[in-house]
């Protein structure tokens, strides 16, 4: 896992840095795919359920699965990047949501809160845990600084298959299996925020969803790694192996 996801994160590092007012997401697409090449990996996504693009470019009141299209970028925009990687047959998973160079503070703390909420469920993925315990925190979280945590997609194990067991909900769901935390799991942790409420709607291209009430939304994403103490976040750039670093 850690050579796929050292890709990753550096695939989603220089896309994140191609980001500016003017580009369309075909552009950024495109230039993902060339991204991902370089670096002898493929798309984990194009294909995968028939999904067309090789990342997923998800802006403003789009939450995920966006894709990529003639649209240009605007100055204020923010967008959510997510790149899935297969890198020697494991899956690297990672997102974030960049502004186009800049945005309003309402954005700006949305993008903060939602990736803070990562970081908080994180610390929750450690032996003994269980799935709920990541959930609950990030849920509190969220919800405690006023914005709403996205029901209908969540995050997962992930190794060689982009979505593997056990699903990795952003809320608590009393319904669900709990599964108790082991390490050498790894796992997609990947809260998905709206400014407003929780509640999306797919549009008919059949894979963009967006914020029912129009409200902006936001994503950050980690493959992490339980081990027998600290979790390790292994979709980190500081990961990128010396001899795959060439630019
Ligand atoms: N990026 C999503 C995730 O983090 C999966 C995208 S599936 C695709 O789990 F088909 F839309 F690419
Ligand atoms: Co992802
Ligand atoms: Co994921």
């Amino acid at each position: 896992m850690r050579p796929a996801c050292a890709v990753a994160s550096m695939v989603l590092e220089e896309v994140a840095a191609f980001i500016q007012p003017g580009v369309t997401t075909r552009e950024v697409d495109c230039y993902a795919a060339s991204r991902i090449k370089h670096y002898g990996a493929r798309s984990a996504f194009f294909g995968y359920r028939k999904y067309p693009c090789n990342i997923c470019i998800s802006v403003n009141d789009e939450v995920v699965h966006g894709l990529a299209n003639d649209r240009r970028l605007q100055f204020g925009d923010i967008a959510s990047l997510d790149v899935g990687v297969v890198y020697n047959g494991f899956i690297g998973d990672t997102a974030r949501t960049v502004a186009v160079g800049g945005c309003s503070l309402e954005a700006q703390r949305l993008m903060d809160v939602t990736e803070r909420a990562l970081y908080v469920g994180i610390a929750q993925a450690v032996p003994g845990n269980r799935v709920s315990d990541i959930s609950r925190a990030v849920q509190n979280y969220v919800e405690g600084n006023g914005f709403s945590v996205v029901r209908e997609f969540v995050g997962h194990g992930v190794g060689r298959s982009v979505h593997e067991e056990p699903q990795v909900p952003n809320y608590v769901d009393s319904k669900a299996q709990d599964h108790r935390l082991l390490p050498s799991m790894t796992l997609a942790i990947e809260p998905m925020v709206n400014a407003g409420g929780p509640a999306v709607k797919i549009l008919k291209d059949g894979w963009t969803a967006v914020t029912q009430d129009g409200s902006l939304s936001a994503h950050f994403e980690h493959t992490v790694l339980v081990t027998g103490s600290e979790p390790e976040i292994l979709t980190c750039l500081e990961k990128m192996p010396s001899k795959l670093k060439v630019r």
